[in-house]
């Protein structure tokens, strides 16, 4: 076994292109790519663009499925399969491993659970690469959360596991805006937490999340509404569809109006826009998540307290 500084990286799937983007622009070493895996050396921070992320990576040239196994178990712990080649070979060692269980769900809010899971693959018949130091507290950083069926869209989920693994949270009575909130499912989360909610869109909102008293909903353009018609706003968040320059020349008029809690989508169409996103880190407080939740779009975070 060789113990080395390379990463594995686990890719969101579909955005293969967009890690490895990411990667070449951070000045990181690809030193092997196989459809969502990526072994790389040099990286310097951890890429928005891949779903599990694990260090210092051990090798291995294991003879037989058998001796696969005990290198595995060896290290010790959970072990979750990225191979994207050998497969059947790859099952063989993984049941005999870390024998797969059904996933675990958590509730929204629930206690999240603090082991990880270690990041395995073949890389071809002989080399066997494996991490047990990852961010993954679910298998191959699969996030599992019990959905619900009250919300009006699936948008929900990205509140939901924002609010839930990321510690991130406006406290009950917060006064919240939610810019382009049709047909409800952000404003529905927001309400449900006991938050005040303005929700702004020029479509409306499912009825059951309008008639919460909680709500109050404007339909208008979010990009002409100014600050001084809401009243103070202790927390913004946006899941317009709209340019990120766009989005973040409104953010600026909003922290202008003294605005400290911002939530927001940047939402890409065709390349992802890497250089909105180092605008937007610029931001004092910032960073910038992809969500399981999110699709071809990340989560711009920025709180007055920092990042945790
Ligand atoms: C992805 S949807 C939002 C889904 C919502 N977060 C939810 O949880 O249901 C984007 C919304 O942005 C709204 N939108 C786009 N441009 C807008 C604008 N200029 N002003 C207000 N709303 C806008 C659309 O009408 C649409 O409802």
């Amino acid at each position: 076994m060789e113990k080395t500084n390379q990463t594995l990286l686990y890719a969101f799937e579909g955005f293969e292109k967009d890690l490895s983007e990411e990667l070449s622009l951070g000045k990181a070493r690809i030193l092997e790519q196989q459809g969502r895996l990526f072994v790389v050396e040099n990286l310097l921070a951890r890429p928005v663009w891949a779903q599990a992320c694990g260090y210092n990576a051990v090798r291995a040239t294991p003879k037989s499925i058998t001796e696969s196994v005990k290198v595995l178990r060896d290290l010790g712990g959970k072990w979750a399969c990225a191979s994207q080649t050998r497969h059947r070979r790859s099952q063989l060692i993984q049941e005999q491993a870390y024998r797969p269980r059904p996933p675990q769900e958590i509730e929204f809010l629930g206690e999240v659970p603090t082991a990880r899971w270690g990041l395995w693959a073949l890389l071809d018949d002989q080399t066997l690469i494996a991490s047990a130091e990852t961010d993954s507290i679910f298998p191959l950083g699969e996030v599992r959360i019990k959905e619900s069926e009250a919300p009006p869209s699936r948008a929900y989920m990205k509140l939901w596991e924002l609010f839930t693994l990321h510690g991130i949270k406006p406290p009950p009575k917060s006064r919240t805006i939610d810019l382009g909130s049709s047909p409800g499912g952000w404003t529905w989360v927001l309400a449900e937490m006991g938050c005040q909610v303005l929700a702004v869109d020029k479509a409306p909102l499912a009825p059951h999340v309008a008639k919460n008293p909680l709500v109050k909903s404007l339909k208008k353009d979010a990009f002409k509404l100014v600050p001084t018609e809401t009243g103070p706003i202790d927390w913004l968040f946006s899941d317009l569809i709209c340019y990120p320059p766009k989005l973040f020349d409104l953010v600026g008029v909003w922290r202008e109006a003294g605005v400290k809690n911002f939530v927001c989508t940047l939402k890409f169409q065709g390349r992802s826009d890497f250089e909105s996103m180092a605008r937007f880190l610029e931001i004092p407080g910032s960073w910038i998540v992809h969500l399981c939740a999110n699709r071809h779009e990340v989560t711009w975070v920025c709180l007055e307290k920092g990042k945790n």
